[in-house]
């Protein structure tokens, strides 16, 4: 029997078929956050039907932008210029991306305040890049009890070079400083494709941005209040995308993700081949094909264009069932292999040190109830239960709606034994 709320996967040999990929979360809630920029409505498309939206959505609207459905994957969000700084506690703990909301209301609102930002549970995420970049560009910071308070009548252009690229202090950065007095520019700045489609955004709504895509990103500040509204398509999600590629990994078979973007895989994509998948670029989207058992290779996590911390726990989870040894380090996020031990449960044989994992393929998982312990671990349970004999039963199923849009449906559709309860 099947409780509410949790996902039972079976063992049933290929996939076959074709799966669409949404919009990617890591870019639309900074698309959302950015709508605090300018007055107007705003169309966005290919919006992933997540909680994550939900909660961003609740965020904005405490803050003054209201958002309402405009059809499937639209979303219509409407800023009349009555804005509120205050980003509270409800909203705020629950995703990391709520962090997004202090560039674009420094920028407008010339004051913030804002709970410290939740999200993911694998350990420390500081803020500090965030910080000294806007301090460089005139803004003051407050702490206390929990809250953080900005302050900047008129920020101004600063020369700001990240000793890492952070995702979230580059997306900050870029969008505080679209009004900012003069240039900003940003030294080894973030390049994922997700920070590029904000900077879509950003210029179609009328900033000046040099270098989008580079490591290096020249904003030209613009006058308070000149920015406005525009329309946006997401951009499809490579961590979605990577998901029902590893699914196919394990189980074997032949899919079609439709919408994948190859060009924003390629280290992942030459990294799969290595294990002995293949693929092909079609038109929108991509081909991929697995046969026979994987093999193992080492990896490590590297900032874009190198393999994203976000696929690691499903590079675990294929290389728990290759052929050899592989050896996976994490660059970003040590504290990121609690889903380790909800591999081991399923029969998996990986140690883990520091942040180093070493994975000793076996030939095949045994399924047992596990845990999602967030988004990425708990797609990576998914994974796990199709090369599975037997039953797997994945608890902590809101961590998995947070990132993912029918994941289940998804995969059902091509041929996986998935259901929920
Ligand atoms: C984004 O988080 C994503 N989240 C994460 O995806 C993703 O894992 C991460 O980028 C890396 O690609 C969203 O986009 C909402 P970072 P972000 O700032 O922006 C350190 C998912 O499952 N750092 O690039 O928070 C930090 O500790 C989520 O979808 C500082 O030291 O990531 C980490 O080691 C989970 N100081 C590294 O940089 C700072 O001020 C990367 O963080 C900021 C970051």
């Amino acid at each position: 029997m099947i409780t509410d709320g949790q996902i039972v996967v079976r063992r049933i040999g290929e996939l076959r078929g074709t799966i669409d990929v949404p919009g990617a979360k890591n870019s639309i809630l900074k698309l959302m956050a950015a709508t605090i920029l300018a007055d107007g409505t705003y169309e966005l498309s290919n919006v992933p039907a997540i909680v994550d939206v939900t909660i961003m959505s609740e965020l904005l609207a405490a803050i003054g932008v209201t958002s309402e459905a405009a059809g499937p994957g639209r979303l219509r969000m409407i800023n009349r210029g009555e804005l509120v700084p205050v980003a509270p506690y409800e909203q705020v703990e629950r995703i990391r991306a709520s962090i997004n909301v202090l560039g674009p209301l420094l920028a407008r609102c010339g004051r913030v305040s804002l709970s410290m930002p939740g999200g993911d549970d694998f350990g420390a995420r500081p803020i500090d890049l965030h910080i000294a970049g806007l301090e460089a560009m005139g803004a003051t910071f407050k702490f206390g009890h929990g809250e953080l308070e900005a302050f900047a009548d008129r920020l101004h252009g600063a020369d700001i070079s990240f000793g890492f690229p952070s995702v979230g202090a580059t997306e900050n950065l870029v969008t505080a400083a679209v009004y900012a007095d003069g240039v900003t520019t940003i030294d080894n700045a973030a390049r994922e494709p997700e920070v590029v489609d904000l900077c879509h955004l950003l210029v179609a709504m009328g900033a000046e941005i040099d270098g989008v895509g580079t490591s290096r990103l020249v904003v030209t500040g613009q006058p308070p209040g000149s920015l406005h509204a525009a329309n946006h398509h997401t951009v499809p999600d490579r961590i979605q995308a990577a998901t029902y590629l590893a699914a196919l990994g394990v189980a074997g078979g032949e899919l079609t993700v439709r919408h994948a973007r190859p060009e924003h895989m390629q280290n992942l994509l030459a990294r799969m081949t290595e294990m002995g998948m293949r693929f092909e670029t079609v038109p929108d989207g991509l081909r991929a094909v697995a046969e026979g058992r994987l093999r193992s290779i080492d990896v490590q996590t590297l900032p874009y264009p190198g393999i994203a911390t976000d696929y690691k726990p499903l590079m675990i989870t294929m290389l728990s069932v290759a052929e050899g040894v592989g050896i996976v380090t994490e660059n970003l996020y040590p504290g990121r292999f609690r889903y380790v031990e909800e591999l081991i449960r399923l029969g998996g044989d990986v140690r883990t040190n520091g942040h180093h994992a070493v994975v000793r393929g076996v030939p095949r998982l045994s399924g047992a109830p596990v845990k999602a312990h967030d988004i990425r671990a708990g797609a990576a349970m998914v994974v796990a239960g199709l090369a599975a004999e037997g039953e797997t039963v994945i608890s902590g199923v809101e961590h998995i709606d947070r990132g993912y849009d029918d994941l289940v449906g998804r995969l059902r559709g091509v041929g996986a034994d998935i259901v929920r309860g």
